[in-house]
């Protein structure tokens, strides 16, 4: 059966192989809201993430206000292209991606949550991504696309933009993630098979 919009409902309930094979980046959306009891669903399904001692130090921010996001853009964009003589910085391909006429950081989807690490720890970053594969997997399973937006971590860190988000001085944003309804067909990227730089066993030629 062929998939709209790698829309998982509304065909048949899916697997989580299906969902991890299934998944792409989504970068085009609808106006649709995300409504807050999907969102509060997607949440508790980041929320399920191991975490490394069990210390659970994701919190979640969520901004659904298109001109706040529309500013956040304006702001990141700005600052991409103020490291342009700066070649490690960003890729010219990204600066060119930035320069595109009406190109939005968040695509405008309708939902930005970051997920954040809310003190300092060895694992919180990894803690905080494996919450965001949950919280992507769970919304395509929802039928909702999502994408994480990198671009937007540095921006989003400076005092200015954590204190008008309500974000904790200790705490940092981890990964940022945009969640909508998909508008059109992602098409898959395949994948590399995955490469074994070891894979000891004992041989039964040595028993
Ligand atoms: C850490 C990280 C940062 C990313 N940042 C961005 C970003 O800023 N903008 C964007 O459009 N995609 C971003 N992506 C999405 C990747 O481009 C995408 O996952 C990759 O091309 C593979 O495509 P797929 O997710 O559809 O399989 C990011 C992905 C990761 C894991």
């Amino acid at each position: 059966m062929t998939r709209k919009f790698n829309d998982a409902m509304g065909t048949h309930p899916i697997t989580v192989t299906e969902a991890i094979y299934s998944r792409r980046s989504v970068r085009h959306f609808t106006d649709e809201i995300v409504d807050s009891e999907l969102l509060t669903t997607l949440l508790k399904a980041a929320a399920q993430a191991p975490t490394a001692m069990h210390e659970e130090p994701c919190a979640f921010s969520v901004i659904q206000d298109q001109g706040l996001l529309h500013r956040i853009s304006n702001e990141i964009k700005e600052a991409i292209l103020a490291t342009r003589s700066d070649k490690s910085t960003f890729s010219q391909n990204a600066i060119k991606i930035v320069q595109t006429k009406g190109f939005e950081i968040f695509y405008n989807a309708s939902t930005l949550v970051l997920i954040c690490g809310k003190f300092p720890g060895r694992f919180v970053e990894a803690d905080c991504w494996l919450a965001a594969e949950n919280l992507m997997l769970a919304a395509y399973s929802h039928g909702l696309g999502s994408c994480v937006i990198g671009f937007a971590v540095d921006i989003l860190n400076t005092p200015e933009w954590k204190s008008e988000l309500s974000i904790p001085e200790g705490a940092r944003v981890i990964a940022p993630i945009i969640l909508g309804k998909p508008s059109t067909f992602t098409p898959k990227i395949d994948r590399k098979p995955p490469e074994i730089l070891s894979w000891k066993s004992l041989s039964l030629e040595n028993t």
